[in-house]
């Protein structure tokens, strides 16, 4: 694993303000951006894909439909795929999925359990790690590998430590 281009820590301490973080990460995103989502079960990571897809102008109602895909397609300012690869047992099963040729496509890409299928992850991309701290309070740890991560990551956390 390279050595990230850069990393910020932020520290989020209620469930709105990590949606928040959410949606102005989604007014940033572009196509082709891939951001990798790291956390056990309840560190938020789902809540903050719904502040990514609110900040990307997808409607409330797409987001909420449940399906046991692997890959939900959203359409917002730009196409937003989130995948969860929590029931993805390696490589070779999301090969098959289809959802690689995704990556780097015409919309971004936001990734649940990254570190099931690590090797899943382009190789310029943004990884966030959740971590609770306490109840209400989560640690991210964002690390970005690329010049274009590391734009993104700065110009996310702009006045946000
Ligand atoms: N600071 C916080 N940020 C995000 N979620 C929080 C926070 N504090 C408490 N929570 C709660 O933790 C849970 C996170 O759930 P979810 O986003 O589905 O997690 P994951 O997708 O990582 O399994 C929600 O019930 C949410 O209300
Ligand atoms: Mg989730």
């Amino acid at each position: 694993m390279s050595t990230p281009t850069l990393t910020r820590t932020v520290r989020s301490e209620s469930p709105e303000e990590t949606h928040r973080l959410g949606v102005r990460l989604g007014g940033l995103l572009q196509p082709g951006d891939f951001v990798g989502l790291i956390g056990d079960l309840g560190a938020g990571k789902t809540h903050l894909v719904r502040g990514v897809a609110e900040g990307a102008q997808v409607a409330r109602s797409e987001v909420a439909s449940p399906t046991f895909a692997i890959v939900y397609p959203y359409r917002g300012r730009i196409p937003l795929y989130h995948a969860d690869l929590y029931r993805i047992a390696d490589y070779d099963e999301l090969y098959a999925t289809g959802f690689l040729d995704l990556i780097g496509g015409d919309g971004a890409v936001l990734v649940e359990w990254l570190d099931r299928v690590p090797e899943a992850a382009p190789r310029e991309y943004l990884r966030l790690t959740l971590s609770p701290v306490g109840d209400e309070a989560r640690e991210l740890r964002a690390e970005a590998f690329g010049t274009r991560p590391a734009a993104l990551l700065t110009a996310w956390l702009a006045g946000n430590g």
